[in-house]
C-alpha cells in the first residue's frame, strides 16, 4: 500500500537492541508480554468510540464494546472494585479526572510532598493539579523517613480537606491505606489512593489492597502491573457516574481502544498464579539489591525497601556527586535509571541528590537475587570511579549479563 518507512523501523530495532543489551532499572518501567504488544499494535487503533460500552457516539462498536467490557470486568475482579474506568490515557489523566469529577476548583487536598516521593499530579505548582486545586503537603518523618501520620492527621484537622491523596512515585515502603481512611473519616474527606507504582504488587498480593479503604484508586497499567502505557480508575459505585463523566467528555475524547484491549490482556496476565510469584520476586530482588548497595556503603532512604524500588542518597557517599551526574555515568555504562530527590534535598529536582532504582523490568527478564548482587557491584564501581576505562569495562559486563536475560530475543521490526 505504501513505501515502507525503513528509517523509523530501524529506530525501533535499535530500541529492541537497547532493551535487550542494557540494564533497565527505572522503577516505573517494565517489559510487557508479546501478547500485550500485539494488542497494542492491533487494528483497534483504527476505531473511534467516544462514550462507553452500549452508549457510543459512533457506529460499529460491538467489538470494541466487548474488549472494553472485558477489561472493566477483569480489573474489577482483580482488585475487588465496584466500578472501573479503563479509558484514562495515562496515570496523570486518571488523577486529573478524579479531581475534575469529585472536586471544585480551589478545594483543599492533602498530598505527599513532591521532594519526598509525591507525584506532579499531587499538587505540583507547575501541574494542573496545583494550579486548579489548593494542595497542602504532608511529608515523611526526619527520623525514619516514613509517612508522618501525625502530620497527616494534624493537617487534616487544621485544613479540613475535601480529599486526601495517598500514593507516591518515589517512596520505598508499603503505604498502609487504613490510617488514611481513618483520618479521612474523622474530617469528612474523600480518600484517593494513587497506586500507579504498586498496582502490580497489589494485584500479586504482596502489598495491601487499598480498594476496600479508598473512595477511589487510580493507577497506571505500565509499571509493576506490566501492561501497556495507560491509566485506570477504580471507585465505589456511588462515584461511578461522576468519574465516568469526568473522563469522557470531561477530560478526553475518543478512547485508545487498542490500549484498552492491551489492558484487558494485562489484567488477564496479572490474575494468573504466576503473577504472584513475579510480584514476590520483584520485592525479593529489590531487597537483595538494596542490601548489597548498603553493604557497599550507600545510604538508602528509610534504610531499605519493602517494594520494587529504593532511593540511594548520594550525599554521604560523595558530596560532589549529584544524582544527575551519577545517572549520566551509569547511562554510559549501560545501566538505565533516574536521578531523584531525597527528603529535604538541597538540590533542585532536575539535578537531585539521589538515584531511584527499581526491579520490575529486570525481574520480568528473569533475573534473581544473585544477579542483584552483581548489579550492585557494577553500580558501585561506576559511582566510585566514573572514568572511561571503568565505564567501558562495566558496559561489557552489563552486556554479558543481559545476554542471558533478554526480554525480546529475536524481536525485529
Ligand atoms: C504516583 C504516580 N501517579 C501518577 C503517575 C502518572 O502516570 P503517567 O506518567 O502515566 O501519566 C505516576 C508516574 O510516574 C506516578 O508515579
Amino acid at each position: 500500500m505504501t513505501v515502507r518507512d525503513n528509517e523509523l523501523f530501524a529506530i525501533l530495532d535499535r530500541e529492541v537492541e537497547r532493551q535487550n543489551t542494557t540494564l533497565q532499572l527505572i522503577a516505573s518501567e517494565n517489559f510487557t508480554s508479546r501478547e500485550v504488544l500485539a494488542a497494542t499494535g492491533s487494528v483497534l487503533t483504527n476505531k473511534y468510540s467516544e462514550g462507553y460500552p452500549g452508549k457510543r457516539y459512533y457506529g460499529g462498536n460491538e467489538v470494541i464494546d466487548a474488549a472494553e467490557d472485558l477489561a472493566r470486568e477483569r480489573v474489577k475482579a482483580l482488585f475487588g472494585a465496584e466500578h472501573a474506568n479503563v479509558q484514562p490515557h495515562a496515570g496523570a489523566q486518571a488523577n486529573m479526572a478524579v479531581y475534575l469529577g469529585l472536586l471544585q476548583p480551589g478545594d483543599t487536598v492533602l498530598g505527599l510532598r513532591l521532594d519526598q516521593g509525591g507525584h506532579l499530579t499531587h499538587g505540583s505548582p507547575v501541574n494542573a493539579s496545583g494550579i486548579l486545586y489548593r494542595f497542602v503537603s504532608y511529608g515523611v518523618t526526619a527520623s525514619d523517613e516514613r509517612i508522618d501520620f501525625d502530620q497527616v492527621r494534624d493537617l487534616a484537622r487544621a485544613e479540613r480537606p475535601k480529599m486526601i491523596v495517598a500514593g507516591a512515585t518515589a517512596y520505598p515502603r508499603i503505604i498502609d491505606p487504613a490510617p488514611f481512611r481513618e483520618i479521612a473519616d474523622e474530617v469528612g474527606a474523600l480518600f484517593m489512593f494513587d497506586a500507579a507504582h504498586v498496582a502490580g504488587l497489589i494485584a500479586g498480593g504482596v502489598h495491601p489492597n487499598p480498594v476496600p479503604y479508598a473512595d477511589v484508586v487510580t493507577f497506571t497499567t505500565h509499571k509493576t502491573l506490566r501492561g501497556p502505557r495507560g491509566g485506570c480508575i477504580l471507585s465505589r459505585a456511588e462515584h461511578a457516574e461522576k468519574i465516568d463523566k469526568a473522563v469522557f467528555p470531561g477530560m478526553q475524547g475518543g478512547p485508545l481502544d487498542h490500549v484498552i484491549a492491551a489492558k484487558a490482556v494485562a489484567f488477564f496476565e496479572a490474575a494468573q498464579p504466576s503473577f504472584s510469584d513475579y510480584a514476590r520476586q520483584v520485592v525479593a530482588n529489590a531487597s537483595a539489591l538494596a542490601s548489597a548497595l548498603a553493604g557497599r556503603g550507600h545510604r538508602l532512604v528509610s534504610g531499605g525497601t519493602d517494594n520494587h524500588l529504593m532511593l540511594v542518597d548520594l550525599r554521604s557517599f560523595d558530596a560532589e556527586l549529584s544524582g544527575k551526574k551519577a545517572r549520566l555515568a551509569l547511562d554510559r555504562a549501560g545501566i538505565s535509571l533516574n536521578e531523584n530527590t531525597v527528603p529535604d534535598d538541597p538540590r533542585p529536582p532536575y539535578i537531585a541528590s539521589g538515584l531511584r532504582i527499581g526491579t520490575p523490568a529486570v525481574t520480568t527478564a528473569g533475573m534473581g537475587e544473585s544477579e542483584m548482587e552483581q548489579i550492585a557491584e557494577l553500580i558501585d564501581r561506576v559511582l566510585r570511579h566514573r572514568d572511561d576505562a571503568t565505564i567501558g569495562a562495566v558496559r561489557d559486563e552489563v552486556a554479558a549479563l543481559c545476554s542471558k536475560f533478554q526480554p525480546y530475543p529475536g524481536l525485529s521490526y
